[in-house]
């Protein structure tokens, strides 16, 4: 366990939630702070959805606060009392980072996307001039499908369960990336002919869950992906490698964010 040394010039971050007992981005911060001399600790903001309002008020007077991770269920309500959003929060209108400035200006970003393509690509898996199927459109899939069109994809097709969600996706990333063909499908859509299958539906989290694609209906070199971190092999990984495809976990998307993240709460890791 680090121990670290606060003083009045700490800097200090915080991790918004609600409930908050499950975060983890003190245990992954605090160490990189301690093993990189870097004069800041990550505390829990423990903020109920109705109190939010008060707590950001506060948190903008409090001039020893630098920045702040965000998770369910802030992300969308933080995105609109920011006073700018990168690119990454204002195509999926959530934050799950803000930083404040000299002026205690609220700046906030979304880093799911970006985080998700530098994993995979971490991984060794190229997205320029692939056919990519992406399996959902919730919140995770919207930043994800933006991030594979401007990671270099030819074609996104997004199959959900709700067509409706995917068509709209479809449509908003197809205006930002022209260059990718990018369509909605039903969720039973032909998983046949693609180069990556995403899933990104919270199907496999719990023991029990379909699989949210038939694996025997995949091409023999399509490599399938999945961003659930727990479990870290879901039955849809299982079957993958069983069948002979190649795979690539969830955890680097969110290994990928926290760098991501960190540098742009103004605390860079060292790699
Ligand atoms: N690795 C990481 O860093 C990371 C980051 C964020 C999220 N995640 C994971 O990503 C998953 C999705 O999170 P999210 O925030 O995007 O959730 P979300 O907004 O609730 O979206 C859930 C998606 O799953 C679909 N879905 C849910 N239940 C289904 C069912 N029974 N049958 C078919 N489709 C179903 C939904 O379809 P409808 O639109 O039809 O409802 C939607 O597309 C979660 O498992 C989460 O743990 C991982």
């Amino acid at each position: 366990m680090p121990t670290l040394t606060i003083t009045g010039k700490t800097t200090v971050y915080g991790i918004l939630a609600h409930p908050i007992d499950h975060v983890r981005a003190p245990t992954v911060f605090n160490p990189q702070f301690e093993t990189h001399g870097i004069d800041a600790v990550m505390v829990p903001f423990h903020v109920h959805p109705d109190d939010l309002p008060a707590a950001v008020a506060g948190m903008k007077a409090n001039r020893s606060l630098r920045g702040l991770c965000v998770t369910v269920p802030h992300k969308v309500a933080i995105a609109e009392m920011c006073d700018e959003l990168g690119a990454g929060a204002k195509r999926v209108g959530a934050a799950n980072a803000v930083l404040f400035d000299a002026d205690r200006r609220m700046i906030g970003d979304n880093f799911d996307g970006q985080g998700y393509v530098a994993g995979v690509k971490a991984g060794g898996f190229d997205f320029t001039g692939k056919d990519v199927l992406q399996l959902g459109a919730g919140g995770a899939g919207m930043a994800i499908a933006f991030a594979v069109a401007e990671a270099g994809a030819a074609s996104l097709s997004i199959a959900n369960r709700t067509v409706a969600k995917a068509d709209e996706l479809a449509s908003r990333v197809h205006k930002l990336f022209p260059g990718c063909a990018v369509r909605g499908l039903p969720a039973d859509a032909d998983p046949a002919g693609y180069d990556l299958v995403i899933n990104t539906t919270s199907l496999g989290l719990h023991d029990g869950d379909p699989l949210p694609v038939d694996i025997a209906r995949l091409d023999a070199a399509t490599v399938v992906s999945e961003i659930i971190m727990i479990p870290e092999e879901t039955a849809l990984l299982k079957a993958a490698k069983a069948g002979g495809h190649a795979v690539h976990y969830g955890r680097p998307m969110l290994d990928e964010q926290i760098k991501l993240i960190a540098a742009f709460i103004g605390c860079p890791i060292p790699a």
